[in-house]
């Protein structure tokens, strides 16, 4: 579903990726791992066409990403749930609105939003503080916040920077928790860490790691 083919990436003179290859299949869970710097978030940003290879394919469900049109972008953003590692909730959106707003872009509205998106809430479990505003909650919830958002519209790929980042043991514990139950029902997810902990806790997932890269 997701394959890295000889891919390089430079911002300036140095590269931060070199030749890294791999392929993800449909329902894995895999750890994308390596140090501050590695270049963990540069390899999710390059599955939502938000950075470009310098060399080498990306390709996801048979598109080859470098070549993809600007008008083809929004389609693939639909398909794959981002989770930004710095959250990206907009504060004067509720809860709710900040889960509902990927929908309203794509066009849905009314009943189908009120369902999904409680729906949604309900399985990070914080339909109950579905009109309260992202900076009244702790960062765990933000972070279910976030994951409810991306996953909103069912995409078949969630991809997620750092979800335990700035997160205390326990609440770690919870949304790696949460993250699988959506894993178990179908979704692939590709989750970056510079934490091995977290790795060690988790059962069947793969780790990529891409010091070497
Ligand atoms: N837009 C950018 N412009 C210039 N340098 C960047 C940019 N984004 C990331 N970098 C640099 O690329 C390297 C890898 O970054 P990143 O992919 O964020 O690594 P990681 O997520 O593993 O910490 C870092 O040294 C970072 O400073
Ligand atoms: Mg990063």
């Amino acid at each position: 579903m997701i394959e890295f083919n000889h891919v390089y990436k430079n911002y300036d003179k140095n590269y931060i990726l070199r030749d890294l290859n791999f392929t993800v299949n449909k329902g894995e869970f895999i750890f994308i791992t390596g140090p501050s710097g590695a270049g963990k978030t540069t390899t999710l940003k390059m599955l939502i066409a938000m950075e470009k290879p310098t060399h080498g394919a990306v390709k996801f469900m048979g598109t080859e990403l470098n070549d993809i049109k600007k008008s083809e972008i929004p389609f693939l953003r639909r398909k794959i749930g981002f989770v930004f590692q710095d959250f990206k909730l907009l504060p004067k959106r509720t809860v709710f609105q900040n889960v509902a707003l990927g929908l309203e872009v794509s066009g849905v509205f009314g009943d189908v939003i009120t369902k999904n998106v409680s729906e949604l809430l309900k399985a990070v479990e914080l339909y109950t503080k579905k009109d309260e505003y992202p900076l009244s909650l702790s960062g765990g919830e933000q972070q279910r916040v976030a994951i409810a958002r991306a996953l909103v519209q069912n995409p078949q790929v969630l991809l997620a920077d750092e979800p335990t980042g700035n997160l205390d043991e326990e609440t770690s514990k919870i949304i790696i928790n949460i993250i699988k139950s959506f894993n178990n029902k179908g979704t692939t997810v590709m989750l970056a860490t510079h934490d091995k902990h977290l790795i060690a806790d988790t059962g069947r997932a793969r780790v990529i790691d891409i010091t070497k890269a």
